[in-house]
């Protein structure tokens, strides 16, 4: 962040920021992860087409496993929080659904050669929606939910209705 940076944030940021990749909506998405922040309340929603390959990993011998095969992203939000989507769809494409699940915001915020402390929650939103996409495909295509990905659901659920009860409020 030291050296490549404009202004407030890094070039990569304001790159991401002005040419997002993968922004847009898929028709017939396997899964959609709705989010919201509540410390601002920027929405996202994120968009998963899921695939399948053979395994790569040399210990998986057979079944096929599944991929994100596509995935695209619709945010309102600030400058962190379009450049942080626009990331996790480049780092959770081609991967699989475990991988994808495993995307920290710091692998987010490194890509992107860092963000500014009090920006940090805007990554949250980019990690919750794709959570969120995974745990929708699952539910609809009514796989086993771990315990993990549940107890990770319900937080982001929670806070969404507190965004919701917030935007009510204001909009009365
Ligand atoms: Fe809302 Fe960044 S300030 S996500």
């Amino acid at each position: 962040m030291k050296n490549n940076t404009c202004g407030l944030y890094t070039k990569e940021v304001m790159e991401a920021f002005k040419n997002p990749h993968n922004y847009g909506k898929i028709k017939n998405a396997d899964g959609i992860g709705k989010v919201g922040n509540i410390v601002c309340g920027d929405v996202m929603w994120l968009y998963i087409k899921v695939g399948k390959r053979r395994p790569v990993s040399a210990k998986a011998t057979t079944g096929k496993e599944e991929i994100i095969k596509d995935i695209k992203f619709e945010t309102f939000g600030c400058v962190a929080a379009i450049s942080t989507s626009s990331t996790i769809t480049d780092l959770a494409k081609g991967k699989t659904i475990k991988e994808a699940l495993e995307i920290e915001k710091n692998e987010i915020i490194k890509s992107l050669g860092g963000l500014p402390k009090i920006k940090y929650h805007c990554s949250v939103l980019a990690v919750d929606a794709l959570i969120e996409a995974v745990y929708d495909y699952f539910l609809k295509s009514k796989k086993p939910i771990s315990a993990d990905l549940q107890k990770k659901h319900n937080k982001i659920q929670k806070e969404k209705k507190i965004i919701e009860k917030r935007y009510q409020k204001w909009t009365k």
